[in-house]
Order: structure tokens, then C-alpha cells, then sequence
């Protein structure tokens, strides 16, 4: 049972149109008292130097909790106010009650990436009462779509001349063969 479970929770994740029900069994599954970090999971994601990025920390709690529940995000210990003076980086609030749950997500919103954030530890955390959680997410350099075309083009160019080279010598050994047996 646990394992088709864990299965089926596999293969749910793996398609996102199965989302809602991924969250509602894990709704049922806990006390529905604590808020839960459903994203970010201390994962890293890859974006390139000079684009914008949004990163959502969504927390589901209780659709009935009177619990304050207070969500933001810290950039190595700082608050994202400090870390950004301008508003490159913003941090941005919104909630939303669904059939089975409440949702906090708090936005973090880049208009431009810039090397720094590639060095720090984004970390989204969940106050309520006396517990605290806390989920991070790391920014890695990605590999921008020039780059990478540049290598798969230069993966078949060698292909090209490899098997170019394998059907010339091919061709080429059969030849004094084939004289053989006109003759
Ligand atoms: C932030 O923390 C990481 C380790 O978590 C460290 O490698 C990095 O240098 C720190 N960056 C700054 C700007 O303090
Ligand atoms: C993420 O890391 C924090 C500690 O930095 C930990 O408390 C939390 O349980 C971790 N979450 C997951 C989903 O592994």
C-alpha cells in the first residue's frame, strides 16, 4: 500500500496536471496544524546572468487555522530589503484559498540576474507560533543556448567527418576486392 503510494505520488509529481491531488493527499496526510513548504525544496535552479527570474515559496496550511502565519524569504541571513537596495530583487506577498487548503506564496522577483546571486542561499521561511521552517533554494550559472548550440553543432560536424573518413576507407579497401572478382 505505502509502496503504490509512494509510486503513485512519484508519477504524480513527474506529470504537474496532477498537482492538486499530490497536495491534497499530503494535506491529509499531516496534522494540517503546522504550515507546509511546498516550494522551493532545497533545490537549485539555473538561470542566466542578466534575465529575470520569479521564485515562489508556496505554503499550505490549515483552510481553518486562525494562526498568524508570517512567510518571507532571507538572502545569506539577510532580509531580501538589505540584500537588494534597489529593487532589483523584490519580494512580493499574495494568498489565495483554495477547496482544500490556504496558500501563502511569497514572490521573489529578479529583474535582472546578476553574479552575486549565484553565491547566495535564498531561503524561504515559515513562522507560525512557535515553529519555524525553513527551505532554501540555490541560483547556478546556466548555460546559455549559444554556447550549447555551439557544442551539439560541434558534435555533428566530428560525426560527419568521422563516418565520412569510415565510408572513404570503406569504399576504399573494397575497391582492389572487387577488381578481384570481375577478373
Ligand atoms: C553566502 O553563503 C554562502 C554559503 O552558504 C557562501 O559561499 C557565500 O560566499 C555567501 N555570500 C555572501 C555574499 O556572503
Ligand atoms: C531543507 O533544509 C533545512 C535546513 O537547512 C531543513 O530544515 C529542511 O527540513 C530541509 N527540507 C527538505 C525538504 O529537505
Amino acid at each position: 500500500m505505502t509502496v503504490s503510494l509512494v509510486v503513485f505520488i512519484f508519477i504524480c509529481k513527474s506529470i504537474s496536471s496532477c498537482k492538486v491531488s499530490t497536495l491534497s493527499m499530503q494535506d491529509s496526510n499531516t496534522s494540517g496544524q503546522v504550515p507546509q513548504i511546498l516550494y522551493p525544496s532545497n533545490n537549485t535552479i539555473e538561470a542566466l546572468i542578466g534575465s529575470k527570474l520569479d521564485i515562489t515559496c508556496t505554503v499550505m496550511a490549515d483552510l481553518h487555522s486562525r494562526i498568524e502565519i508570517l512567510v518571507y524569504w532571507l538572502a545569506n541571513h539577510s532580509y531580501i530589503e538589505d540584500y537588494s537596495k534597489n529593487t532589483r530583487v523584490r519580494e512580493i506577498r499574495s494568498e489565495r484559498r483554495e477547496k482544500e487548503a490556504y496558500y501563502i506564496d511569497a514572490h521573489l522577483s529578479f529583474s535582472e540576474i546578476k553574479i552575486k546571486d549565484f553565491e547566495i542561499n535564498f531561503v524561504c521561511v515559515v513562522l507560525s507560533e512557535e515553529i519555524e521552517r525553513v527551505s532554501f533554494i540555490f541560483i547556478k550559472p546556466a548555460v546559455s543556448n549559444a554556447a550549447s548550440d555551439f557544442v551539439v553543432g560541434l558534435a555533428v560536424l566530428i560525426s560527419i567527418i568521422l563516418v565520412s573518413i569510415c565510408i572513404y576507407k570503406f569504399v576504399k579497401s573494397k575497391h582492389p576486392l572487387r577488381y578481384a572478382i570481375l577478373k
